[in-house]
């Protein structure tokens, strides 16, 4: 090879060289948004009925564009809001003396290739201010994985509690070992309680067993029900918009939060993407999880990161599609959950895009354990950047919904939490969570400092759990039982939730009161300076105030 210029040399070894990036390639998908294959916007209505939508008549439409034609669009509004432009009503999104439910009302009447124009018309700042404005809920909130390579119940409870204390209002588990996941729920609902009172908690598992854990009280809310952009991905998966729906009501009228999954690249991903732009697909799944009735979407390309990114423009189109999601009127656990880049500074600039403007859930799964026992494949942000968001938080004036917390608190808390769930499994009858496992999990730093357990009865035990249909309120009486009344409230306060149904509205979430916060009674209201959700006061002071911090009176 010819001589090398040594600053390129220098340049290959830095991090964001591992990373992989494509040109566009539109035949097959690769291409973030504006593909030339992407259709026109127009729409017909004859008697109240779409005939037409984006150059589509019924009869060519596939059958995720008949349920958005038939279930996402208000027809009595569409054609005065297609009518307006695509600039016009981008400029109403950043517009402060427009309100949210303008924006709203305007987005009820467009289709699928109108609001990938009007995406079309904006720069990142101005998603930003959009997403600002248009999120649900006005106090923003975060999400965590607690998972670990070992399914370790006691380490699961402990890491779940060092969670919740840091201040998470959602945490979702999933297995390393399918057969584990009634147990990996377990230790979510005792741990995750003991550190914070009102977090819901998931386990992502396969539909039916998901949904039966949810039944019982074991978990809160479900996010895992995936849509897809394309029919044949849909097939692919033995699925239909109308099935998911159905699911979705199964959980709903159970008491369930629930919320679809979707994101830019899956229909690539699964060479399904007929030649249209990632953004153009994505918003057909968030207008197909309005039609549904579903209440929110975890979307921002979740496990498909690696495919925008991989293309010009595709971090922004990621941030548009949460930005489409709000003016959806939806809740949105914006993704920065899975890794995508080895280069700090990258992932740290995808990570603003919705720290900064705040969303319902910044990350739809920060991880609160270490990278190592992420069963989930790794996330943006993991249990070493823990000082790093506070930081961030503290530096910029911005809540991204965690609160520091001293080594002493978090070891106190890890304590107990394992030692709660200790007592649970002696209840239940489960193999024994000795002292030592306890001990080892208030102070460790991942699964690898952890004794092993006998996997064979653990997991034979978590289908005996099942069959012996032991639910929530078994859990409320072992930890009253055993000496641990405040986790027991907590757990029951849980199980209240599931007759009381409060939580099923928009966005919500609960305060360690049990009180919802949601988009009924915490709307966002943003409306420019002075107004919508301010970071200040005793939450402000509660942020600012790092550990490591320096104060006149330490001197
Ligand atoms: N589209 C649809 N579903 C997704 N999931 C993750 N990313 C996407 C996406 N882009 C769902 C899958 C996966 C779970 C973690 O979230 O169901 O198993
Ligand atoms: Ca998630």
């Amino acid at each position: 090879m010819a001589r090398r210029h040594k600053r390129f040399e220098v340049l290959e070894q830095r991090p964001v060289n591992k990373d992989g990036f494509v040109t566009e390639w539109a035949e097959v998908g690769l291409m973030a948004m504006g593909s030339p294959n992407d259709p026109k916007p127009s729409i017909k209505i004859e008697n109240g009925k779409v005939v037409e939508m984006d150059g589509r008549t019924r009869d060519d439409m596939d059958f995720i564009e008949l349920f958005i034609a038939d279930r996402s669009i208000n027809t009595d509004l569409a054609p005065q809001m297609m009518a307006k432009s695509a600039v016009e009503i981008a400029r109403m999104i950043v517009d402060i003396n427009v309100p949210r439910s303008e924006v709203v009302k305007v987005f009820s009447g467009l289709t699928p290739a109108k609001i990938a124009a009007v995406m079309d018309e904006l720069n990142v700042v101005e998603m930003m201010m959009g997403l600002q404005k248009m999120r649900a809920r006005r106090t923003p909130a975060n999400q965590a994985h607690v998972t670990n390579l070992q399914d370790n119940p006691a380490l699961l409870a402990a890491d779940a509690a060092e969670a919740t204390l840091y201040g998470f209002a959602e945490i979702e588990t999933t297995v390393a070992v399918f057969n584990y996941g009634p147990l990996n729920a377990l230790s979510l609902l005792v741990g995750g309680q003991t550190g914070r009172p009102g977090v819901l908690s998931q386990d992502a598992l396969e539909e039916s067993i998901e949904l039966q854990l949810g039944m019982r009280g074991l978990t809160a809310y479900a996010e895992t029900v995936s849509v897809y952009g394309t029919e044949n991905v849909f097939v692919d998966g033995d699925d239909t918009p109308w099935s998911k729906s159905f699911l979705a009501s199964a959980y709903a009228s159970r008491g369930l939060k629930m919320r679809f999954t979707s994101g830019t690249g899956s229909e690539v991903q699964m060479a399904y993407a007929e030649g249209k732009s990632m953004l153009y697909l994505e918003i057909k799944c968030i207008m197909l999880t309005k039609g549904a009735g579903v209440q929110g979407l975890q979307n921002g390309s979740i496990s498909c990161i690696g495919v925008p990114a991989g293309v010009p423009g595709g971090i922004r189109a990621v941030l548009g599609e949460n930005l489409v999601t709000t003016c959806l009127d939806l809740e949105v656990a914006s993704g920065n959950d899975q890794t995508f880049s080895h280069s700090d500074m990258r992932r740290t600039a995808r990570l603003l895009m919705q720290m900064l403007p705040g969303t319902d859930f910044v990350c739809s799964g920060y991880s609160a354990v270490p990278n190592y026992d992420n069963m989930f494949a790794g996330s943006n942000v993991d249990a070493d950047d823990m000082d790093d968001w506070l930081v961030i938080q503290r530096d910029l004036k911005v809540d991204g919904g965690l609160i520091p917390a001293s080594e002493e608190e978090v070891i106190a808390i890890r304590n107990k939490a394992a030692r709660a769930l200790q007592a649970v499994y002696e209840e239940f009858g489960l193999p024994r969570i000795t002292d030592e496992e306890v001990e080892a999990a208030t102070y460790a730093y991942n699964s690898q400092d952890m004794p092993a357990r006998d996997k064979a009865q653990d997991t034979k035990a978590a289908q005996d759990l099942l069959k012996r249909g032991i639910t929530g309120i078994d859990v409320v009486k072992a930890l009253a039982k055993r000496g641990f009344p405040e986790i027991a409230e907590a757990v029951l306060g849980i199980q209240k939730q599931r007759v009381s149904g409060d939580y099923l509205h928009t966005s919500a979430i609960l305060d360690t009161k049990f009180n919802v916060i949601a988009a009924v009674n915490d709307l966002n209201d943003y409306a420019g300076p002075g107004t919508g959700y301010r970071l200040e006061g005793a939450r402000w002071k509660q942020l600012a105030d790092i550990r490591q911090a320096i104060s006149p009176e330490m001197i």
